[in-house]
């Protein structure tokens, strides 16, 4: 059977714990000059209709040095950008190559595309979730830290497609993760309806922090949001994440953030470029859990 990547619980803990370890391995193998080819003659398809620095870079990067290939599909230069149904896009692309990846607006899309595949598909961020973050964010917290099982994660500000797939990993890793969303900005109702083990909402951003080992935040506004971007900068006062904040977590906690970051916005420059901080780690672990990612889904 196909396995996809498109929600985080699409693949269960042991098959997600399995990927991380094999990240940390892969990236060990890297640093130390292995050359592995495992994906030697194989192709991964990704199609973009949003702006990208981490996965196109990590994605194309890493198939690059698993011997393999990545084509790079905007919207605007395949049929699907000028109206090409999603799923005759799907029947077409998939029979072609070995893997897609796609970072499109919608989440349904996604998955209606993932029907009419013939191979694995993953998500690369939607509206609804960004998956394959979410995994570099455990690889990065188990090599910092050890096991994310049973600690304290503070979510502060949009409650948006990152902030969800934290909502989807808390009840398979076992955290607890407590999420502090100006009101009209909570997580999407279908997901608090539907992901509720180890959820707690806190109205302040502060008390959200309160001996927390991990605080991560996101931009106040996402990719499509930018016409909304005034009205939530004032919403989004005082959950701005600054060393007041990060002075109540504990004082080993970490600070994560996916990047692209608005230093003076949702975060202030002394906390992302401070010793708590491990965005860069996390960053370039995008490269190697999706490494591992890509052989568990292409080899399987
Ligand atoms: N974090 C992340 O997905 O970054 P990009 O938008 O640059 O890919
Ligand atoms: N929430 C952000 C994440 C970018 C990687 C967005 O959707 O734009």
């Amino acid at each position: 059977m196909i396995k996809n990547f498109i929600d985080f619980d699409d693949l269960s803990f042991e098959e997600l714990q399995d990927i991380i370890n094999r990240a940390i391995a892969l990236k060990k193998e890297h640093n130390e000059g292995v050359i592995n080819n495992s994906l030697k003659n194989k192709t991964l398809a990704m199609i973009f209709d949003k702006s990208s620095t981490r996965t196109r870079v990590s994605f194309e990067a890493g198939m690059t040095q698993l011997g393999g290939h990545a084509l790079f599909l905007s919207d605007n230069d395949i049929q699907l950008g000028r109206g090409e149904r999603i799923t005759d896009s799907a029947i077409v692309i998939s029979s072609m190559v070995d893997a897609v990846m796609l970072r499109i607006s919608s989440h349904e899309d996604i998955i209606e595309f993932s029907k009419y595949s013939n191979k694995p598909v993953i998500n690369a961020l939607s509206d609804l979730s960004h998956p394959c973050q979410i995994l570099a964010d455990l690889m990065t917290y188990q090599e910092q830290r050890g096991s994310i099982n049973g600690k304290k994660v503070a979510w502060i500000g949009d409650g948006n497609n990152v902030c969800q797939t934290y909502m989807q990993a808390a009840e398979i890793f076992g955290f607890e993760l407590t999420i502090a969303s100006p009101k009209g900005y909570e997580p999407n109702q279908s997901f608090v309806e539907s992901y509720q083990n180890n959820i707690n909402y806190c109205s302040s951003s502060m008390d959200a922090c309160e001996v927390a080992d991990l605080v991560v935040t996101d931009v106040w506004t996402s990719m499509g949001k930018e016409s909304e971007h005034k009205q939530r900068e004032s919403a989004f006062k005082g959950y701005q994440v600054n060393q007041k904040m990060m002075s109540v977590a504990n004082s080993d906690a970490l600070f994560m953030h996916c990047l692209p970051a608005h230093r003076g916005e949702e975060v202030s420059a002394d906390v992302i470029d401070g010793k708590q901080s491990v965005v860069w780690d996390e960053a370039e672990n995008r490269l190697h859990a999706q490494k591992a990612l890509l052989l568990y889904l292409i080899e399987a």
